[in-house]
């Protein structure tokens, strides 16, 4: 036997599948749902458990359901709760029957691959929160175009800013799916780390919040030629770039609106000071401007032949000339700002 250890949790793992490399993930998720005040959580995919048994044991959630549809997986997650000593209830059905049958104050899907096959009956589960995992960020974030489309029903497209795209597709599928159900989601934190996108969403019922939550719903129009972008509401672009008269390419539909909330992310990150990189990835997502994508710093530098400079100093140059702008957790050599084009190219060219 391999007896493993992660945060205050002793596991096995052997039989069921384990990532190693998704500590920071789960370490993020155990501070949000401490942040939260959790009563009720279940972990849909569960594996070994060691998502769920560090919800319980570290966020102290009282109420804790492991699921996985392999029996085996759940054979192991039951000699883990034991270890623990732990009270968590565990299940062993295809997470949309269990999610299809019960409400959950929060749930969290963590799938292989796609999490678009669960959105929807996780989007009736959930009553307060939703928590989400997509590995498949190749068909969000635009390198696999027509996979991306039939599993998010939203037109991809790789960008310098591919990585915001991928977030913003899954977010633009998550909030239809609720709307159909008369609900609408707030983002509390949303991060792509590795090759995964991760969103905290609180869920709020009503007709009301649905359709406000659907006018964060829009498009973006790229040049391919410079990589400037703006968003649209409709997929109706003019088709022409307004910077270099280039021809423009639509995504979407996508969600526009927030995707962090800086009061929760400060509340998660006191419950990580001992984790150094969690700590720094949530301060950034904290701090970052809310405006969707980012520009690339060397992409433009090359573009304008210029060595580039510092990004603290453009970033500083776009403050003073009363532009929003931050650097973003999605890219280290992006620019978030609600400057144009021609605005970062002269900070750029100054610097
Ligand atoms: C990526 S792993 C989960 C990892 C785990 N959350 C962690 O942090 O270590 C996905 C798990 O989902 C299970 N699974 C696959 N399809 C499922 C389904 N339809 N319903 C429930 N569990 C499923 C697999 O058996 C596997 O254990
Ligand atoms: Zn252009």
């Amino acid at each position: 036997m391999n007896l493993l250890a992660e945060g205050a949790i002793a596991f096995e793992a052997e039989g069921a599948f384990f990532n190693p490399k998704m500590k920071l993930n789960r370490d993020i998720g155990v501070a949000m749902a401490g942040a939260l005040g959790l009563t009720d959580y279940l972990d849909a995919f569960s594996a070994s458990g060691i998502r769920g048994l560090r919800v319980a044991k570290e966020a102290c959630v009282d109420e804790v359901t492991l699921n996985d549809v392999s029996p085996q997986a759940c054979q192991l997650i039951c000699k883990n709760v034991a270890r623990n000593d732990l009270a968590c209830t565990v299940t062993c059905c295809n997470a949309n029957v269990l999610l299809h049958e019960r409400h959950f104050q929060a749930v969290d899907l963590d799938p292989f691959g796609s999490p678009s096959p669960y959105l929807s009956a996780a989007s009736r589960s959930a009553l307060s929160y939703l928590f989400i995992t997509a590995t498949d960020t190749a068909p969000l974030c635009g390198a696999h175009l027509m996979s991306g489309i039939r599993k998010y029903m939203a037109r991809p497209l790789c960008t310098d800013y591919h990585r915001e795209m991928g977030a913003r597709i899954l977010l633009g599928l998550v909030a239809r799916e609720l709307a159909r159900l008369d609900k609408g989601l707030l983002p509390m934190l949303t991060h792509v780390t590795d090759h995964y996108v991760r969103t905290y969403l609180r869920v709020v019922k009503g007709a009301n919040v649905a359709n406000k939550c659907l006018e964060n719903l829009g498009y973006v129009e790229h040049c391919m030629i410079c990589g400037s972008f703006k968003t649209i509401a409709e997929p109706h672009p003019t088709g022409i770039c307004g910077h270099c008269q280039g021809r423009t390419t639509v995504a979407g539909p996508l969600w526009l609106g927030r995707i962090q909330e800086p009061e929760v992310i400060g509340l998660a990150v006191s419950r990580l000071e001992g984790i150094p990189r969690a700590n720094k990835l949530l301060s950034t997502c904290a701090g970052e401007v809310e405006v969707p994508f980012y520009y690339d710093h060397h992409s433009i530098c090359e573009r304008l032949n210029i060595t580039p400079g510092k990004i603290e100093d453009i970033v500083e140059r776009l403050h003073k000339s009363g532009r929003k702008a931050s650097r973003t957790h999605f890219n280290g050599l992006g620019i978030k700002t609600d400057a144009s084009m021609r605005e970062v190219e002269d900070a750029m060219i100054s610097a």
